[in-house]
């Protein structure tokens, strides 16, 4: 890893699978020019929804949060690239889609408050990047590769 990447967790939530838009999320943030690391195609269990989601447990709405993202499988990835958090927390758009201007993902495909798309590591929460990597990933399943490092291929 070069001094500027980093590797930030993202995931396709219940509703991008059974929308179809799994692959719609990984061809935009190829495009981008992130390289995907790891992937695991998953089912969340109810253990893992409350630890991936702990920060929220006071929320009124926490409850909703853990069924939604145990509802069916999601998409489970980590991509590394310069400022990576940030950048995939900008292409996801704001959490209401009603908020996410047109261009992001949440506001090319969202509706819904609750069930908006994507996840993607805090960029304001220093160290939720590699805390959640770690809750869904061993460090075995991130796999490490070359790409052209020249700043125009991408
Ligand atoms: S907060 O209050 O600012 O910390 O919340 P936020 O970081 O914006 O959202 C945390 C996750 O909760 C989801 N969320 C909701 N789900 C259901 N109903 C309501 N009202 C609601 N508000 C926020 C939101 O999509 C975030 O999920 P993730 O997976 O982190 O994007």
């Amino acid at each position: 890893m070069s001094h500027h990447d980093e590797r930030t967790f993202v995931m396709a939530k219940p509703d991008a699978v059974q929308r179809g838009l799994t692959g719609e999320i990984v061809t935009r943030l190829e495009e981008r020019g992130l390289k995907l690391v790891g992937a695991k195609f998953m089912q969340i269990d109810q253990k893992l929804a409350e630890q991936h989601y702990g920060e929220h447990a006071d929320k009124p709405f926490f409850d909703e949060l853990v069924e939604f993202i145990t509802s069916g499988p999601v998409m489970a990835m980590v991509w590394q690239g310069a400022d990576a958090t940030r950048q995939v927390r900008q292409m996801m758009g704001a959490t209401d889609p009603a908020d996410a201007a047109p261009g992001t993902i949440r506001g090319d495909y969202g509706l819904d408050l609750g069930q908006n798309i994507i996840h993607g590591s805090d960029h304001e929460d220093e160290g939720a990047n590699e805390r959640e990597i770690e809750l869904f990933f061993d460090e075995d399943e991130l796999v490490e590769y070359e790409r052209s490092d020249e700043p125009w291929v991408y």
